[in-house]
């Protein structure tokens, strides 16, 4: 090896070592600042010497911006469930059942992850594919996405079977849950309604590199394979540890009905204090050759069953519906409750989502109400107490008009949710809109926080985004304005803090379009739709004249978003704020990026099937890297399909159909090396 590459290979194994001690033993031995020093040295020694890229570097944890298709495949054992039970009772059934015909057998109480469950196989001790479950005999080959998963290894360590496949559960810890779903709702994006629900989305989306910042995480529970060290399935476990994997420690071996009761009334005590969400207990026959030898009915093992906890749910006094405006202008309805325990903390209130719900409910005044919290975060009132309701109760009349400026609420076709149209007089949606605008995904301007936001909002010196750029500092000097509730607390312009925000907003000139045009905060147009439409519309002026049909031309944009666009633009008072951007010296054009020239420069392919050489998603980066364009389906527009092994004969037969070239993957680097 030259010693460039072994200095490659050296740094590789040391952020690989690092990435362990941190994601799967929580025991980091560098800092941050550190590891990311080592982490670009790699990189650009990567970048200098690409003869020695390696899929498997901790380099490609940070994913693509590639677009996912997501091929099937079957899963060589498949992937089956488990019989639930949900008390004492139906767990002595099960033990009776095993005792019947084997006799004494130990067991293993393990956590029941609330996550979407993956299977990874490896060969020679890389990560082959990533599999989900899908319907049990096939599931959709994740692995792209499963890369940027830092505790899961791409490469082993020690004495590992060639080939084996393992099993286990992709969580999402609650702090990453709620830091998402805050993120969510301040987009006007619907939340999560739970980690479990959370995960399964991240793992199927499009880009890589968006899932690589989800923060996902994996136990693996399960090890199947024809040369497994150890006819016991914990002993399996450990020693799979030692490979890389990320085993629970929480598991315990019982050898008594008594046992596994004790390990279930403890663990729901204790499940409130895990950073993740588990839904139940496993109970497992510990050897593997008893497993076989009790076998299998045709949904689940005979040798194991899950024990489910009971959602915990408690009765509250409802006090008041309150209705809150979004920065769209979005009505969402919240119950405020008289205060009441519930999976470790106080609840006071409760999400009513939209009218339907409150009148599905029938919700009344006073209503005895029960509140539930299973996976979810904002707990959900499940049933009203009937028997507790007065005569004379009054039912919950949805409101008619805005609660902060009167107009009447509309409720779009098709959408759950009621709407103040009144987006540029009603105070919460004009200051939703700034704070929105200045926010860090957008124009970043970190010094212009809800508190100031509100006094220049309130002292008329910024009504919409565009005044932001009349400000100065005669303007600011000076103006005070108290925040907290005793008029004590008191924020006020000093000579520092004006210049310190002047010299925000004239940094915020710096910022791509891409986030300019998702802080203008368009409906529906978050900022991963906002990137998809500065790669097309490479300026305001197109975006603007866009008909919907263009619009609904470009990849991930529908007829929704394409309409609420055209609305945008079509409203004089929109325009003339982005006008008055425009002239502040706001980024509303893409940067000239270098148009990579090519031997795919202005060619379009459609990659499908498997490949020898390359994976899916590395054929899709050579085209673009060549200057060529990546297409989802065979059209007119398709200069090639590279089929490889197992392509589409759908798109086969439309390409034949339209007389699009087929080329397959020797043919592919012939073209590129032309
Ligand atoms: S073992 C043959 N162990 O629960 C079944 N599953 O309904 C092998 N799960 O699909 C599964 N924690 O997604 C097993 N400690 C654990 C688990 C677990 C969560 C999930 C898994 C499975 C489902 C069963």
């Amino acid at each position: 090896m030259s010693d460039i590459q072994n200095q490659i290979v050296a740094l590789r194994a040391e952020l690989n070592k690092h990435n362990h001690n941190y994601y799967v033993n929580n025991t980091p031995e560098i800092s941050d600042f550190d590891f990311d020093q080592l982490m670009n040295k790699l990189i650009e020694l990567e970048k200098q010497n690409p003869q020695f890229n390696d899929p498997n570097s901790p380099t490609q944890r940070v994913g693509s911006d590639i677009s996912n298709d997501f091929t099937q495949i079957t899963h060589q054992y498949p992937m089956l469930s488990l019989g639930n039970t949900y008390n004492e009772n139906e767990i002595s059934d099960f033990h009776d059942r095993v005792h019947k015909s084997i006799g004494d057998v130990e067991y293993v109480c393990e956590l029941k992850y609330d996550g979407t469950s993956i299977s990874l196989n490896y060969e020679n001790g890389l990560l082959k594919h990533a599999v989900t479950r899908g319907d049990g005999e096939k599931g959709d080959d994740v692995t792209e996405n499963v890369k940027t998963i830092k505790s899961i290894p791409l490469q082993l360590s020690g004495n590992y079977p060639d080939k084996f496949e393992i099993r286990g559960e992709i969580v999402l810890p609650h702090s990453q849950f709620e830091k998402i779903n805050q993120e969510r709702i301040k987009n006007e994006e619907l939340p999560f309604a739970n980690p479990r629900n959370a995960a399964s989305g991240s793992l199927k989306m499009k880009k890589s590199s968006e899932v690589a910042k989800r923060g996902l995480d994996c136990y693996l529970y399960y090890i199947l394979g024809d040369n497994l060290p150890s006819t016991l399935h914990t002993e399996n476990l450990e020693i799979a540890r030692s490979w890389g994997f990320k085993i629970p420690t929480d598991y315990k071996k019982c050898n008594s009905l008594d046992e596994i009761n004790t390990f279930i009334s403890d663990w729901d005590e204790k499940r409130h204090s895990l950073p993740f969400e588990i839904d139940g207990i496993v109970i497992k026959v510990n050897d593997i050759n008893i497993q076989n030898e009790l076998g299998y009915t045709a949904k689940s093992p005979r040798w194991a069953i899950s024990y489910k906890f009971q959602a915990e749910e408690a009765k509250a006094k409802l006090l008041s519906v309150s209705y809150q405006v979004g920065r769209t202008g979005r009505i969402t309805p919240v119950a405020n409750l008289s205060p009441i325990q519930l999976a470790g903390t106080t609840v006071q209130r409760a999400s009513l989502h939209n009218a339907d719900i409150i009148n599905e409910l029938d919700l009344h005044q006073n209503d005895n109400v029960w509140v539930e919290k299973g996976g979810e975060i904002i707990p959900k009132i499940t049933r009203v107490e009937i028997k507790d309701r007065d005569n004379s109760a009054v039912k919950v009349e949805y409101i008619t008009q805005c609660p902060e400026c009167g107009t009447q609420l509309i409720r779009p076709e098709g959408e759950a949710s009621h709407f103040c149209p009144n987006d540029k007089g009603c105070k919460p949606q004009q200051k939703g809109k700034i704070e929105h605008f200045v926010s860090r995904k957008a124009l970043n301007i970190d010094s212009l926080g809800e508190q100031v936001v509100d006094l220049l909002f309130e002292e008329g010196l910024v009504k919409n985004i565009a005044d932001i750029y009349d400000l100065n500092y005669e303007k600011l000097i000076g103006l005070s304005k108290s925040v907290s509730k005793d008029g004590k607390k008191v924020y006020s312009f000093k000579e520092k803090s004006t210049q310190k925000l002047l010299d925000g907003i004239e940094k915020s000139k710096t910022i791509p379009f891409s986030s300019v045009l998702f802080g203008i905060g368009i409906k529906h147009v978050g900022a991963t739709v906002a990137k998809t439409l500065t790669q097309k519309f490479n300026n305001i002026e197109l975006l603007s004249k866009a008909t919907k049909e263009e619009l609904i031309e470009t990849d991930d944009i529908g007829p929704k978003v394409a309409e609420s666009i055209t609305n945008f633009f079509s409203d004089e008072e929109n325009t003339d704020i982005i006008n008055r951007l425009k002239e502040n010296g706001i980024q509303l054009e893409s940067e000239k990026v270098e148009i990579l020239e090519g031997n795919f420069t202005n060619q379009s392919f459609v990659v499908s099937g498997t490949f020898t050489n390359y994976s899916r998603d590395e054929v899709k980066k050579i085209i673009e890297e060549n200057g060529g364009k990546n297409l989802s389906g065979v059209s007119s527009k398709t200069t090639y399909l590279v089929a490889g092994e197992k392509t589409g004969p759908s798109k086969l037969s439309k390409a034949e159909k339209l007389g699009i070239q087929i080329i397959n993957e020797s043919e592919f680097i012939a073209l590129l090396n032309k």
